[in-house]
């Protein structure tokens, strides 16, 4: 009987070259052989579980069928909605228990890295069938076998990939794979929908390897019989496109390569609609397509040999009049979906045989209390109940930034402030403490936060301040205090409907008294809640007891104690909208110091104090009935000394 052992394939990129060589050469036999009608029992006694989190018609039925074909088994989730992810089951809860199933598990799931984490549960052996807007190598494989069968070799050919290069996952694995293979890549990005940095990061580290883009424009002058196209070269393997074979290469092509006359392949992408949301999770609207790709792309004679592509489904990028026209294989791609699947799956099985160790996984960096991955879409923000968010030293070279890289997603996440956590010291990043931050990689003791104010918070404090001075006493904060609190009076209108939300820890504890001031005035005690923009989910706790705390249709006053960038309080606005529709948000913050990141203005500002970058303003306010409460509330400002002429104290 066949057996799989814990061979994944999360990325493209899991398939070395000569592995992706052996499979087409499999997939040619299973060509045969369906064409002969043969029946085939190689994976007899395997069963592969296919789960489906999202639709799909040719990726799971062409797994399925290939299964079927070879004399495997299938089970199925075709529809996750009606297994036990509808009941909040998590996702490595349900592919462990699947794995004891199967012998394999087929996975297509909307979130970017999905594939990763069932890899990392699942006891059986994990294909990516498509994660968010990540990955999807099983149809890279079926679009470089039908490439491959159209044009011989891969290698310096070239191919216009045209569409939504950013959230198209079919292109993103399409691109690693011909950067590897050495063929040329004109990406041709609808509006806005260029291809993601961690895409061509990945592939300018790995393969030394670069592309431009050019605009829709540039391809339809082209398409209307301006022959020639010239594209700026960006990296080394960038090359003149469209020049006649008796022009020259641009200067930085390399000599080995020469400039190719002609476009091998379009390969045509939908909009990804359903992906369409920004870093906060709300939906986006589309931006403007390109219209339609019709045959008189093919006129030209630099593309009249060319291939049209489509990973499917269509929606209205490519005109339906091509189906007859022989240059347009998309659905030839679709049909090697089987042989090339059943290929892979026997590739499976012949290195099971072969004792396949699954890959060591690199090494993340170990922090107590990770930051939170930047990309709304990351598996590890929608399953945060058990997935640490795990990060690797990023690739972008900004000097002012620690770069870090997600595990999961790979989408970079920069960062300003970086701590060590036994001294609990922190310090603005530069460049010469990258030595430092590598030493506290070894140690585990790096802390890294996105602002002053989460350091502060975490009992962090700055590793050198000058000397401080006061600037509001505590009855300067009292008589601020009421007149906020007339102003808000004031200005609200109807104090029924107003609530105040207070950034933890002194936004909220302001908000209480602005709170017992208002109603020491007007009667009306309104609703008070703390919230934690640190906290994820059960962040918004209600001051008043047990009560709920409503946000729809109230008037939200959200207070802080000191506006800095501004860049906490758009966090708190985004987490407040992502629990319920308010009527209004106002903001009362105690000092606003004027150089905001955000077009945000504070409507009631207790004190305005301009200051220097490098100055801190710091809060220290009681809360009532606390044992602090003695020590009399005051504001004061310092300076933070430049850290790094000096030996860093760790
Ligand atoms: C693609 C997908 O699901 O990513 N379809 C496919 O698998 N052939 C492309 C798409 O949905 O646009």
């Amino acid at each position: 009987m066949a057996r799989l052992g814990k061979g994944d394939i999360v990325s493209i990129d899991d398939l070395a070259t000569a592995d992706i060589e052996r499979i087409f050469d499999l997939a040619d036999g299973f060509s045969a052989s369906l064409e002969r009608g043969e029946p085939l029992n190689l994976a007899s006694g395997l069963i592969m579980a296919t789960l489906f989190y999202e639709p799909s018609t040719r990726t799971r039925l062409s797994f399925e069928s290939a299964m079927h074909r070879m004399g495997g088994a299938v089970i199925s989730s075709a529809d996750m909605h009606a297994s036990s992810a509808a009941k909040g089951e998590t996702l490595a809860d349900t592919v462990r228990v699947v794995g004891a199933y199967a012998d394999l598990i087929v996975l297509r799931h909307p979130s970017d890295g999905a594939a990763r984490v069932a890899a990392d549960y699942a006891p059986c052996a994990v294909i990516n069938a498509g994660d968010g807007s990540r990955e999807h190598p099983t149809q890279t494989l079926c679009d470089l076998y039908i490439l491959r069968r159209k044009k011989g070799s891969l290698k310096g050919m070239t191919v216009a990939i045209c569409g939504d290069l950013k959230l198209g996952r079919t292109v993103h694995s399409l691109i690693f794979a011909l950067a590897r293979f050495g063929a040329n890549i004109v990406a041709v990005p609808y509006n806005g929908m260029k291809v993601p940095d961690y895409v061509l990061e990945r592939i300018a580290a790995e393969r030394n390897y670069g592309f431009s883009s050019v605009s829709m424009e540039e391809l339809r002058s082209l398409a209307g019989g301006i022959d020639a196209l010239y594209l700026t070269p960006s990296a080394p393997h960038q090359i003149a496109l469209f020049t006649s074979s008796s022009e020259m290469p641009l200067q930085s092509a390399p000599p080995s390569i020469a400039a190719p006359a002609a476009l091998d392949a379009f390969y045509l992408t939908r909009m990804q609609r359903e992906r369409m949301v920004d870093k906060d999770g709300v939906k986006d609207a589309a931006p403007v397509r390109f219209g339609h790709f019709d045959a008189r792309a093919l006129k030209t004679s630099r593309t009249h040999d060319a291939v049209v592509m489509h990973p499917l489904p269509r929606t209205d990028e490519l005109a339906f009049e091509l189906d007859s026209d022989p240059r347009a294989v998309y659905f030839e791609q679709a049909a090697a979906g089987v042989p090339v699947r059943m290929a892979l799956i026997a590739w499976l099985i012949e290195q099971s045989r072969g004792g396949m160790r699954p890959k060591p996984a690199a090494a993340s960096i170990r922090f107590k209390s990770p930051p939170r991955c930047a990309n709304a879409n990351c598996i590890s923000r929608h399953e945060n109940a058990y997935i640490m968010a795990r990060f690797r030293l990023g690739r972008s070279n900004d000097p002012s930034m620690l770069a870090l890289t997600c595990d999961f997603c790979e989408r970079e996440l920069r960062i300003e402030f970086v701590g060590h956590a036994r001294s609990h010291r922190y310090y603005h990043f530069e460049q010469n403490l990258y030595g430092y931050v590598r030493q506290w990689i070894e140690e585990g003791s790096l802390a890294v936060f996105e602002s002053v104010k989460q350091a502060e918070e975490g009992g962090y404090e700055p590793y050198r301040r000058g000397p401080q001075r006061e600037i509001m006493s505590a009855e300067d904060v009292a008589a601020a205090c009421r007149a906020m609190a007339a102003q808000m009076v004031a200005d609200l209108g109807d104090l029924a409907a107003v609530s105040l939300v207070g950034v933890v820890s002194h936004g909220a504890i302001l908000a209480m008294r602005l709170r017992d001031l208002i109603e020491a005035e007007t009667g009306v005690r309104p609703p008070c809640a703390a919230l934690d923009v640190f906290g994820g989910e059960a962040a918004l706790r209600s001051l008043d007891g047990a009560a709920p705390f409503e946000i729809g249709d109230r008037t939200i006053v959200l207070v802080d104690d000191v506006m800095n960038s501004g860049w906490t309080v758009q966090r708190a606005m985004n987490s407040l909208w992502h629990r319920g529709r308010p009527a209004a948000v106002k903001l009362a913050v105690l000092i606003d110091r004027g150089h905001r990141a955000v077009p945000i203005r504070p409507n009631y500002v207790g004190k305005n104090i301009p200051t220097a970058r490098g100055e801190r303003v710091q809060v220290r306010i009681a809360a009532e009935g606390s044992l602090r409460g003695k020590a009399a509330d005051r504001v004061v400002i310092y300076s933070m000394l430049d850290t790094l002429k000096e030996e860093v104290a760790t």
